[in-house]
């Protein structure tokens, strides 16, 4: 473990490297192509078996150790935001309108650095590793698309690894949890049909815009009314749109919002409350709401015997990180489709250092990382690797 906490060490300035030069030249989901390419050719210089072209811009590769064991599945995401960045440090975006404001140009690094590690020890290892560069996390789809073309079958992974760069939280810190970590995201989209008139002859319509207002207020009584004290849901109205004109009762509104669990029954529960007040306040003030669910992301629950490995891992790389067992957020991410079906652990690496301004939250056109959490992340990562390969 200290062999592999100072050769990461040494990668350092290496990491720091790739992720600026990612960084420079953020990609959309879906349209990683400079960014796969960096990749690709990277693991194919490490000696790796690359398939590249999967769900589009997707890049798997495989470490073979020629050795029976288990196959570990590491993935990291390569996508960045329609956001136009406002730092202005010599490694901010060229591409105008886009950015790497979640650190994925971090995780390209990270895994990259992995990926050069684990193939220097990989007389230690056994069994082999499988790396997932995956595109599109950011709500477009990409880990769902990269299992549908297979990622996780031939070989079939036996446990999968994950981890995001966390600004919440300052570098040194590291948050590995088992079981619930991260939620499930439905979005939701309320239409409500009434009859327009005149603003000045309101009793001649059946005003959508009054129900609008009623009924969002009321989805807020789903979480504080329904769901039990002891479990966790989130609902929020994020866009309304109803009308033109100031003095004209508009024929329809509109409500998009999303909802936050943590369990399949949560879920249910307030998903059914939330039809039922919908079209139950509409109707009583003589309008039809009709509610379209769209299921974005399942929550992300990390296995309880992976996660003990990955902090005992964790702990003997970097003895000096705080582990914080009981880390949780509302926030999405894809990887759960990969956790669904492989007993795994999605974990956080502490990225801020507020000394240095660099703690703005992930996705605003501030975001940026302290680097020093790509070496640590690398360390965590390939210690993880190594331990889960001799647990069984
Ligand atoms: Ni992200």
């Amino acid at each position: 473990m200290e062999a592999l906490r100072q050769d990461a060490q040494r990668l350092a300035p290496e990491l720091v490297a790739v992720r600026r030069d990612l960084h420079r030249h953020p990609e959309l989901g879906f349209q990683e192509v400079r960014t796969a390419g960096v990749v690709a050719k990277t693991l194919t210089g490490l000696g790796l078996e690359v398939t590249t072209g999967v769900a589009k811009t997707g890049v798997v590769a495989l470490l073979e150790t020629g050795k029976p064991g288990p196959t570990i599945l590491v993935r990291f995401d390569m996508d960045a935001l329609p956001i136009q960045e406002q730092n202005t440090v010599d490694y901010a975006s060229q591409t105008p309108g886009v950015m790497h404001a979640c650190g994925h140009d971090a995780h390209v690094a990270i895994g990259l650095g992995v990926a050069r590690l684990l193939s220097a020890h990989r007389e230690e290892l056994r069994g082999r590793v499988k790396f997932m560069f995956q595109p599109a996390e950011e709500g477009l789809g990409g880990a769902e698309k990269m299992i549908q073309e297979g990622v996780l079958e031939n070989p079939r992974p036996d446990y999968a690894l994950s981890m995001h760069v966390w600004n919440e939280k300052p570098v040194g810190w590291v948050g590995i949890k088992s079981g619930a970590l991260m939620a499930g995201a439905d979005s939701f989209r309320i239409l409500i049909e009434g009859k327009g008139g005149h603003g000045a002859i309101p009793h001649q319509t059946a005003d959508p815009v009054y129900a609008m207002a009623q009924i969002i207020t009321a989805l807020q009584s789903i979480v504080s009314r329904n769901v039990s004290p002891l479990e966790t849901a989130v609902i929020s109205v994020g866009s309304v749109r109803a009308g033109e004109a100031h003095n004209i009762i508009p024929q329809t509104a509109e409500i998009l919002g999303t909802v936050r669990t943590y369990s399949d029954e949560v879920r249910e529960l307030v998903l059914n409350r939330l039809c039922t007040i919908a079209e139950g306040v509409a109707q009583s003030l003589g309008c039809r709401a009709t509610v379209k669910i769209n299921d974005v992301t399942p929550a992300v629950i990390n296995d309880k015997k992976v996660a003990q490995i990955v902090q005992s891992a964790a702990a003997k790389v970097l003895p000096e990180m705080t582990n914080d067992t009981s880390c949780q957020t509302m926030a999405s991410e894809d990887m759960a489709y990969v956790l669904r079906e492989i007993p795994g652990c999605y974990f956080f690496v502490g990225s801020a250092n507020p000394e240095k301004g660099l703690s703005f939250a992930h996705h605003h056109p501030r975001f940026d990382i302290d680097e020093e959490v790509l070496w640590r992340s690398v360390a965590i990562m390939s210690a993880a690797v190594m331990e889960l390969v001799w647990s069984e």
